[in-house]
Formats: structure tokens, sequence, C-alpha cells
């Protein structure tokens, strides 16, 4: 089948070609990503494979469909992206890759969290200044310690494995709860329960109209005086103007993000000689307790052969029978 492959990096272009031997389908692939400026770019292509900051609202949808586009193969979990309602209006299917090395985010996680703790990225450039004083990088030990983990599913679970290992008291809040998670020891609790009581708290849910700025004022407010919070799922669950005036005020002691509201304008460019105009974003960076990578969660060679895989799987499906398993409608927004 023609492909046409939005926001390819050359990371994609490898792991997709390496994986097409397999499938030979017709790749191509374009550097931009999709949105209502570049769709003439993919005319004429009958699939689509987009990643998570491609634009595939209802203008974009409806002139993919006039264009010829039958499929969207998202090569990634989260489909908060794509307006559903509107694809399924257009006769668009789309289909995604659900799961592909759940422990790959799980660790970039732990990664966060143990370098906030210890400062390793504040220790790493004072050493390399020939600076050896350890004013302001005092940490504390994860065992014993209360991490909330807030939805608890592929993700969640694989962080919480981990964090049972380093001998963490998990509280848990999903409303699907998973039997695998209390089977490790973390037990549910409502949301009010888990923010009063969790040092740490990890969110693993996906964006939803219900958890699109799950943590707002009010939320934070409820939470123990220096939690550190960590967001791996999506940047909007977090109200990113209440977490700084919770960063200003100490209530918030410590701030690790892999995603942000307003990513899709920065991250996965090198935007290093350019002055960035979103002030919040910069606001966030001044802050000595703050750690943000740019969506790098997922970025293991394992993850991106199995997306690539996947995704082309996917393909292969939709072209010879119409239907995958990895489809995702509405019904899937819980
Ligand atoms: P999953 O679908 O296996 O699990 C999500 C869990 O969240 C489910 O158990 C669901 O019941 C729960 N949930 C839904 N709404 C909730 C709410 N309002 N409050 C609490 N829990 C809620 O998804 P998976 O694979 O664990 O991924 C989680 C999220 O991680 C994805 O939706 C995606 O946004 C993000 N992600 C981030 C990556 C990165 O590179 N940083 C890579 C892959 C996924």
């Amino acid at each position: 089948m023609k492909v046409a492959v939005c926001s390819a990096h050359p990371y994609d272009r490898r792991f997709l070609q390496e994986a097409n031997t397999t499938y030979g389908h017709e790749l191509s692939f374009f550097d931009a990503r999709l949105s209502e400026e570049t769709r003439q770019m993919v005319a004429g292509f009958p699939a689509i494979c987009a990643f998570v900051n491609d634009t595939l609202n209802d203008a974009v949808l409806a002139a993919l469909a006039q264009q010829g586009t039958r499929l969207i193969a998202l090569r990634c979990a989260g489909f908060n992206n794509v307006d559903l309602a509107s694809a399924a209006r257009h006769g668009l299917r789309v289909v995604r890759v659900p799961a592909y090395s759940p422990h790959s985010v799980a660790e970039h996680t732990l990664a966060l969290i143990l370098a906030l703790n210890r400062k390793t990225h504040r220790a790493y450039n004072r050493v390399r200044d020939g600076n050896f004083s350890l004013d302001g990088l005092l940490g504390f030990e994860l065992r014993g310690r209360t991490v909330g983990i807030i939805g608890t599913g592929r993700i969640g679970l694989a962080t919480a494995e981990i964090l049972r290992g380093f001998g963490c008291r998990l509280l848990a809040h999903d409303p699907y709860p998973a039997p695998e998670c209390s089977a490790l020891g973390a037990e549910y609790v409502t949301l009010d329960e888990l923010y009063r009581d969790s040092d740490l708290i990890s969110l693993h849910c996906p964006l939803t109209q219900d958890s699109f700025h799950l943590i707002n004022t009010a939320a934070i407010g409820k939470m123990k005086r220096g939690v550190i919070l960590i967001n791996t799922s999506r940047g909007a669950v977090i109200d990113s103007l209440a977490v700084i005036a919770g960063l200003k005020s100490g209530h918030i002691g410590g701030l690790g993000l892999d995603v942000y509201e307003q990513e899709g304008d920065l991250f996965f460019q090198d935007l290093s000689c350019q002055v960035i105009q979103d002030d919040v974003f910069e606001r966030l960076l001044s802050f000595p307790n703050v750690l943000i990578t740019g969506h790098q969660g997922f970025f293991t060679a394992e993850a991106l052969a199995s997306i690539a895989h996947t995704t082309l799987h996917n393909v292969s499906l939709f072209e010879q029978s119409g239907a995958c398993p990895n489809e995702v409608t509405s019904a899937l927004v819980r």
C-alpha cells in the first residue's frame, strides 16, 4: 500500500524501512508535521502514518478523505490528537500501536524520578565545571516512600513493578483497577486519598475529557507539601500554570516532565538557535527543581522496532481484509 509517513525523522525512516522488508509497502517520508497547511503534501496516499503531534482535526480529516486517504495508521499508543467522530464521518479508519514496550516509558519515568530526586542533572553540570560542592543536591531514599500512580494500564503497571523493587508503598487510582497491580501490593484509593498520602505522584492515564487538567490548582492543594510530580503521559493532563504556581509556593517540591501541553510547537525539532516564544515553557525551565525531557519515554531501539512492525502489520491487515484488531473507535475512549 502507498503510505505517507508524516513527521518523519531519521530514526523513523530507519526502523520503518527495516521492518518494511517484511511487509513490502510503498513508503514515502515527509519531514513536515501534518497540519491544515501541509495536508496537500500527502494528497493521493491511501494510508497516512502519523505521530503524536500531527494534526488530525476535522478540517485535516475532511481534506484527507477528499484527497483519497482511507486509513490513518498512528505509530503511537495515544490517539488524543485524532477527532475520532470526524474520522468516522469521513469514512476514515484509524489504527494505532496499543502496546509496544511499556517498559521503555516506565524506565524513563524512573530515570526522571531518580535524576530529579538526586539532582543528577545539576551534579553533572557542576562536576564538569569543577564545582564539587554538595550544597543543594540533597535527595531522599525511595525505599519506604509512598508513590501514587494515576492510571494503572500497561505503563502504570510496569512503573509500579519497578517501584515495588525500590521498596515503595504503592497507591493507585484508575476507574478500571487492575488485579495485577493489586497483586504487586498496590492499594486502590480515591484520588483525594492518593493526593493526601503520596510523596511522589506519577501520571500514566491517557488524555481524555476526564483527565484534561486533572492536575489543577484544586488537586495540587490536596497534595502533600513538597510532593514530586512526574508526567510521562500527555501534557494536558497537567494545568501548567497551576503547576508553576505550586512550584513557586514550594507546594510542589519537584516536577519531572516528558510531555508538555503545548509540545506540538516545540518537541521533536532542533530549536537551539531560535528564541523560544512559549513563556510558560520557559518559566518551567527556569526552576532548579524541574527536569524536562522532550517526549522521549518511548525512544528505545526495542520500542521503535516494535512500533514499526505493528504499524506496518496494521496497514497490511487493513489492505488485505479491511479489518484490524488495533482499530481505534470512540468506544475506546473510556
Ligand atoms: P493503557 O490504555 O494501557 O492504560 C491507561 C490506563 O489509564 C487505563 O487503565 C485506564 O483505565 C486509565 N485511565 C483512563 N482515564 C483515567 C483517569 N481519568 N484517571 C485515572 N486513570 C485513568 O495505556 P498505556 O499504554 O499504559 O499508556 C498510558 C499513556 O501513556 C498513553 O495514553 C499515552 O498518553 C502515554 N504514553 C506516553 C509515551 C511517552 O513516550 N512519554 C509513550 C506511550 C504512551
